[in-house]
């Protein structure tokens, strides 16, 4: 079934588990995802890019693909459009009937980031659609700075986070606290004392991007202290093109692609399910 992502949260939340949210490309990226949910009986997050509207599968059409697989399943799933960068995209993404958008305003100053923000969230909320917001600036992988120091510099400011759920009413605010996206030049290690501030001056649901690469002992600490949604998308999507690339090594360039893609789907389904078991077994 469909849900607001925001419902979702507040459960993980209340349980103290996260729920993966896996960057999918294309239709079996997508089954994979909600069949796993079913066979772990657990949440997931079905997440677009939003590059992926541009030139690729069109809002409506994930919307459409999305809807009829998780009404086939008893477990709850969103679907949501990560890292909106205009009101134009979530438009499109709300239109399709996605249930959750991300608007990443976090390159603007602060008050840039609360305004675009907090209309995504009037806009969206009118509707029955959650929201969330980032603020603190997330790195990839290879612009990350060489030391710890100077990339505590570009992590969130608790006393901001704090005013920036106030004044926006997000559902669900992404933090940067030394995750990036990508793979990484060195392990990533997580600012647990940021966080907790960031926890106690803020009530809604926090989400860790950057969650491929990430060491599963941090990812257990972050979860402890408040995370409930973490973004997973290289390393699924280098398993997808990894799995194509293996399967024609080992049979040779197919004519029919059916056999690889159920092979791809395959693989994916597993991916899938160790993220749900590693973000909710923290035992
Ligand atoms: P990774 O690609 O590092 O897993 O990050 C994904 C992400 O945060 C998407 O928003």
């Amino acid at each position: 079934m469909l849900l607001p992502m925001k419902e979702l949260l507040l459960d993980a939340q209340r349980n103290n588990y996260a729920i993966p949210a896996i960057n999918v490309t294309n239709l079996e990226s997508i089954q994979a995802v909600i069949t796993a949910a079913q066979e772990e009986q657990s949440p997931v997050i079905v997440a677009v890019y939003e590059g992926n509207l541009d030139s690729y599968i069109s809002a409506d059409l994930y919307g459409e693909i999305v809807r009829v697989e998780a009404s086939k399943v008893n477990i709850p799933i969103s679907l949501h459009l990560d890292h909106a960068k205009t009101l134009d995209k979530i438009v499109q993404a709300i239109r399709g009937g996605f249930s959750s958008v991300m608007i990443d305003g976090s390159s603007l100053p602060f008050e840039g980031n609360v305004a675009i923000t907090k209309q995504v969230s009037q806009l969206a909320h009118a509707v029955g659609v959650s929201v969330e917001g980032e603020i603190g600036h997330m790195t990839t992988g290879d612009e990350l700075p060489d030391s710890y120091a100077e990339m505590q510099k570009l992590m969130t400011d608790p006393r901001e986070a704090g005013e920036f759920v106030a004044q926006t009413g997000v559902d669900a605010l992404a933090v940067c606290v030394g995750t990036a996206h990508g793979h990484y030049k060195f392990p990533p290690k997580i600012d647990i004392e940021r966080l907790k501030e960031i926890r106690s001056l803020t009530e809604v649901p926090l989400v860790l991007h950057g969650g491929s690469g990430t060491p599963k002992e941090e990812i257990r600490e972050a979860i402890r202290h408040g995370i409930a949604k973490i973004n997973v998308g290289t390393d699924y999507m280098l398993l997808y093109t990894r799995s194509i690339s293996d399967y024609f090594s080992t049979h040779g360039v197919q004519v029919k692609p059916v056999p690889t893609f159920l092979e791809v789907r395959e693989r994916l389904v597993e991916f899938c399910r160790e993220k749900i078991r590693e973000f909710r077994d923290l035992n």
